[in-house]
């Protein structure tokens, strides 16, 4: 019998092996210093983040959830307030606007990108709405040309949840440096993924850029003093010197992405299969790979039979989690999102899967086609 040839659905350790050596020796130079609070390499990481996002600030956080928790506070988010965003996105968003103490109030999507629907926010605009949090789902932008004029047209201010789109742009510019700030996720599978967590808020604004300081380390001004309640939330020096391994290959990695996902969509253009698409004037970044099929549970099993690793992304919408009772969403409120959930399979992708591991699972996918 034939051994099972196996692709899991991400591959850390084939991205190690590339950076081993220099991993090992940042993180030597990391305890030769022992400067573990906000030293060096955070400071660094900021620098070089901002830089690449083409904004004036960034600031490190202990995660991306918090990223947006902390951003929404610095743009002046307070208790009470609504934040409009997306029901079709990791559970993370709603949660962070939670915890800046507003209320999270979703949209549905659009069915072509997924992102944020622009033509269903408006209906969402109460009195008490302060802000927008689109998503930039699985790598690709938002449509931020038409919410930036709604949230002018309303005064509110727009904060991205980048945390799924390092790299991603939208008109030419960079996801994180559109809205009033951005938010990005280190955890560890993301484009640019930390070996452990980890995130950050860019911004051009240095209001936000010196509250969010303050906010992420205990609202500490000086030794001993405190101006402001905020959080344990800095970025890990550790996790900033492996991140500055990566972030000099952050492009590389995204064009092997994006050639991963251009193989896919040769090799499963002729199938039942509804295929990612990439919206004109936009760069998607495929964090994920996302196809839909109507038998999704039975493709998920025979690829999970033929040793693939996929993924759901996500099964339950946001607004239909328990946890979002009190918001008082119901099933058939955001029928795009339902609809799709029930659809979508993320196929492995990551800057180390080779063509012929893309045509191997593309080639599993139409055997699975051939059969039903
Ligand atoms: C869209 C989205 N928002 C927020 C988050 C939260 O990021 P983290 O896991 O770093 O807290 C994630 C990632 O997990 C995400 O994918």
């Amino acid at each position: 019998m034939d051994e099972i040839r196996k692709i899991p659905f991400v591959d850390l350790k084939a991205g190690f092996g590339p950076i081993k050596s220099e991993v090992m020796a940042a993180l030597e130079d990391v305890f030769a210093g022992m400067n573990l609070n906000l030293g060096p390499n955070v400071q660094s990481l900021e620098q070089e983040f901002a830089a690449y996002c083409g904004t004036k600030h960034a600031i490190g956080t202990g995660s991306g959830t918090d990223a947006i928790a902390i951003a929404l506070m610095a743009a002046g988010i307070k208790s009470g307030d609504e934040v409009i965003t997306t029901a079709h996105t990791f559970f993370a968003t709603a949660e962070a606007i939670s915890c800046a103490g507003a209320v999270p109030v979703f949209v549905d999507i659009d069915p072509a990108t997924y992102d944020i629907d622009p033509l269903l926010i408006e209906k969402k605009i109460t009195k008490k709405t302060k802000a927008i949090v689109p998503v930039h789902m699985y790598g690709q932008s938002a449509e931020m040309g038409p919410i930036l004029d709604i949230a002018r047209r309303h005064r509110l201010k727009v904060i991205e949840d980048a945390c799924q789109a390092h790299g991603a742009e939208y008109s030419g510019k960079r996801c994180g440096s559109i809205g009033v700030a951005g938010c990005f996720s280190f955890y560890y599978t993301k484009n640019l993924g930390s070996y452990g967590e980890g995130g950050i808020i860019t911004t051009n604004d240095p209001d936000i850029a010196e509250k969010a300081r303050l906010f992420r380390n205990h609202g500490h001004v000086s030794k001993y003093e405190h101006s402001v309640m905020g959080y344990n939330s800095r970025l890990d020096e550790i996790q900033a010197a492996i991140l500055r391994v990566k972030i000099k290959r952050l492009e590389e990695y995204t064009n092997s992405r994006r050639a991963v996902a251009a193989g896919y969509n040769e090799l499963l253009c002729n199938t039942p299969l509804i295929l990612p698409v990439e919206a004109s004037g936009r760069k998607h970044v495929y964090h994920l790979y996302v196809v839909r099929s109507k038998e999704r549970d039975k493709l998920m099993q025979h690829l999970a039979d033929a040793g693939i690793g996929t993924g759901i992304h996500y099964k339950n919408p946001a607004h239909l989690q328990e946890a979002c009772k009190a918001y008082g969403c119901r099933k058939g409120d955001m029928p795009v999102t339902e609809k799709i959930c029930e659809e979508i399979l993320s196929l492995p992708i990551y800057p180390e899967l080779t063509d012929a591991d893309v045509e191997h699972v593309s080639g599993k996918v139409r055997e699975f086609y051939k059969g039903v």
